[in-house]
């Protein structure tokens, strides 16, 4: 398949790139390069042993969206563009609603206008809020509880994308919603490089270890967990990866949701120990007040995508710390030359 990737150049973006031409499909890349770099793809294509087309392009833009799909004869897209900052979404809500909102209408025009009929779509376990039980599958409710700008985008584009499907029947449409992925490709080429001060626990850890960040802030420890952190499922890229092409491969006309986690849950502390194991170095941390927003505990029930997919986790924790702390160590300033 000849298969597009809207923010290709991200994180998820070039780990699936890398999978997918493993798998021999053909790629072009859509990205604005608002949170990646151009070395993101350079490294991508040193890994698959070819160049990777890529259209500079905000999809936001209905005039370059149109422009960026003008001429491709594509199969699919995967929908990874969009921002996913969670606090930035709630100190700048309507861009948040604006760039992922109207790229992915954008996206779903594009797709009707030039019979593209299958598209995965980057979604996220944020989309169940706080949950009512756990493990959590796909008949939880959705939408109920988010509590920010971009969970919230999360939830009304799943929604676009069913209302969207009605009209375009022939249209095949997943909405993968990830856990927590972490991890690198274990080439230590490509990986997460966040820009400024990470927002997410791993790459965090990772800064602490390789020096760049003096300590961790642990966001509560009286959770009613194993430990008292939160807990979360953590997915290495690399098995995220490899959902996506099982979710395309396997794709169907009309909506399907998957969960895509291992149903695992690790808290902050156990995922402090293991990349402590990973990386030989201490992790620095103190425990703060919880997180505004943070649930206790979130982990998926994988059975759906385990069963109709044939799909399943491969990858340990400890392998994700083992392969952030390699790309970490060997890029300690992300794909930039210095600085952050
Ligand atoms: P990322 O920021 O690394 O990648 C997103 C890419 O989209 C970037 O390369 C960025 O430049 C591009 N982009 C943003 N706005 C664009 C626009 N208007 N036009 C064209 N390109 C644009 O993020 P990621 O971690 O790779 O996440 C990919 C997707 O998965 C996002 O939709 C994100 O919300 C979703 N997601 C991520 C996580 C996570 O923890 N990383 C979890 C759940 C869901
Ligand atoms: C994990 C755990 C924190 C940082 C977010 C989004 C979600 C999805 C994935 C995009 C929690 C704790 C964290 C730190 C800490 N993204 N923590 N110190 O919050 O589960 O999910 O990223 O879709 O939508 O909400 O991930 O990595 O931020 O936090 O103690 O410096 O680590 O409290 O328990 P989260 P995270």
């Amino acid at each position: 398949m000849h298969v597009i990737l809207t923010g290709g150049a991200g994180y998820i973006g070039t780990h699936t790139a890398v999978v997918l031409a493993e798998r021999g499909h053909e790629i072009t890349v859509i990205d604005d390069f608002s949170n990646s770099s151009p070395v993101a793809l350079q490294r991508t294509a040193e890994i698959i042993g070819r160049e990777v087309r890529v259209i500079e392009a905000d999809l936001a833009d209905r005039e370059a969206a149109r422009a960026a799909f003008s001429g491709l004869d594509a199969d699919a897209v995967i929908h990874f563009a969009g921002l996913k900052a969670v606090g930035e979404s709630v100190a700048e809500p309507t861009r948040y609603y604006r760039v992922n909102i109207d790229s992915t209408i954008n996206v779903l025009d594009q797709m009707r206008e030039r019979g593209i009929n299958r598209l995965v779509f980057s979604s996220s376990a944020t989309v169940y809020g706080n949950p009512e039980k756990l493990p959590i599958d796909e008949s939880h409710r959705v939408g109920v509880g988010v509590t920010n700008p971009y969970g919230w985008t999360k939830a009304m584009i799943e929604q676009i994308i069913r209302d969207a499907q009605k009209i375009h029947p022939e249209l095949a449409a997943v909405l993968l919603r990830y856990f927590n992925p972490v991890g690198a490709h274990p080439s230590g080429l490509i990986g997460e490089d966040p820009s400024g001060i990470p927002n997410n626990l791993m790459p965090f850890v990772a800064q602490v270890a390789v020096g760049k960040r003096e300590q961790l802030s642990v966001f509560g420890d009286s959770y009613p967990t194993v430990d008292g952190t939160g807990v979360r499922d953590y997915i290495h890229v690399m098995d995220l990866a490899a959902g996506h092409v099982a979710a395309l491969e396997n794709s169907k006309p009309g909506v399907a949701a998957y969960n895509l986690g291992s149903g695992t849950g690790s808290s902050v502390l156990e995922v402090v120990a293991a990349f402590e194991a990973a990386s030989g170095r201490k992790i620095d941390y103190r425990i703060v007040p919880a997180r505004a927003g943070d649930v206790a505990e979130m982990v998926a029930d994988p059975h759906k995508a385990n069963t109709e997919l044939g799909w399943r986790t491969e990858l340990t924790l400890a392998d994700a710390c083992r392969d952030s702390w390699n790309w970490q160590s060997a890029n300690p300033n992300g794909y930039a030359e210095q600085g952050e």
